[in-house]
């Protein structure tokens, strides 16, 4: 199953609604622009390359009644802004306007659906052999600690869930299960959204040994040497190497370099942002202090809802994202190769 398609000829984009998951798989259908925007808004898509693929397929749709100049470039200004941080919507935005400059009517519909189709294959080949260079890793890994499943910790999800399929993160995962390469991942649970469910649930639901840690295990597991390697995703990487990604990484990183992990940030080349020399240029979301007053789960009678854990009074601060210094990255896993931080200049395009 992948997490994103079309019917009707392109007119509706489906796609699985992750507010509900673990608890309940439904699949929505945006038959208009505004419906996928709000999808990306309220975190029904998320992860940053399936957040591109949506705004690709937000676009298409708004091209489908034809509209003037001017009032595309409205549209295609709220799809890129539904979500700041992930680069990948800004990119696949750009790529579509890109696409469709200088054509109208029927063709400009044409296009764009080819071209939103184009970019969810790009996504699942990227990944496909971002799992094949991440698998060649982690068996150098396991053979060096042979006797038992390698120990991996993820943070946040950059599964399947968060890409048109196989992930980032977990693409590497994926492959080492089908290679006959025991693995084990603990899941941070990953405050306040709970992404760690969703990765807890892909694994479990592909026979993939995991198991769900609160968000404050990751330096207890390191310090006792139940960790071998840390991977997570990446929402936008600037070209010196610092990666920004779902909030609570980066302490996850400074516990490896303390503890002598190694620590990978596995990305497709969508997600470098290579106008951005550091870091400190990426613009990080702030969600609704909600987010912390309030937690999703299923109720006795089975249906998803929400409880109130803090005071509606209670003053929240609810940053989505950091920032992990390329110094405390061991490497990133593109569908390029494994890179350094500091070869990623190399591969700036001209
Ligand atoms: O807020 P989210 O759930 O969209 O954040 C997702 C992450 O931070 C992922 O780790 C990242 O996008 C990498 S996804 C392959």
């Amino acid at each position: 199953m992948r997490t994103i398609w079309t019917e009707d000829g392109g007119n509706s984009v489906l796609y699985i609604d992750q507010t509900l998951l673990p608890y309940e798989l439904r699949i929505r259908t945006a038959r208009s622009w505004e419906r996928l925007v709000q999808a990306i808004e309220r975190m029904e898509v998320r992860g940053a390359p399936l957040i591109g693929v949506s705004g690709a397929w937000a676009a298409a749709l708004a091209v489908a009644d034809d509209p003037s100049g001017d009032e595309l470039r409205r549209r295609l200004e709220a799809i890129a802004s539904a979500r700041p941080t992930a680069v990948n919507l800004q990119w696949a935005v750009k790529r579509m306007s890109a696409r469709l400059s200088g054509l109208e009517g029927q063709e400009r519909i044409r296009c764009a659906r080819s071209e939103a189709a184009r970019m969810a294959e790009e996504d699942v080949a990227a990944n496909r052999s971002i799992g094949r260079n991440a698998a060649r890793l982690l068996r150098a890994l396991s053979e060096a600690r042979p006797g038992r499943p390698l120990q991996i910790l993820t943070h946040c999800n950059a599964g399947w869930l968060a890409t048109v399929d196989y992930g980032t993160a977990l693409s590497g995962v994926y492959q080492c299960s089908a290679d006959g390469i025991p693995v084990h991942v603990w899941a941070d649970e990953t405050r306040p959204r709970l992404q760690g469910l969703l990765t807890e649930w892909e694994l479990r639901m592909a026979g993939v040994p995991v198991t769900l840690v609160a968000d404050n295990a990751g330096g207890y597991l390191m310090q006792r040497d139940l960790v071998d390697v840390v991977i997570v995703g990446a929402d936008r990487i600037a070209a010196n190497g610092d990666a920004a990604n779902k909030i609570g990484t980066y302490l996850k990183a400074l516990a490896a370099r303390e503890s002598g992990v190694p620590f990978y940030v596995a990305a497709p080349f969508s997600t470098i942002d290579f106008s951005l020399s550091r870091g400190s240029g990426i613009p990080i979301e702030k969600r609704p202090g909600g987010e912390l007053r309030e937690i999703r789960g299923v109720c006795r009678s089975g249906s998803v809802s929400t409880l109130r854990i803090a005071p509606q009074q209670t003053d929240a601060f609810n940053p989505g994202f950091d920032v992990t210094p390329a110094e405390l990255v061991t490497g990133f896993i593109t569908e390029k190769g494994v890179l350094l931080p500091s070869e990623l200049l190399k591969w700036r395009p001209q």
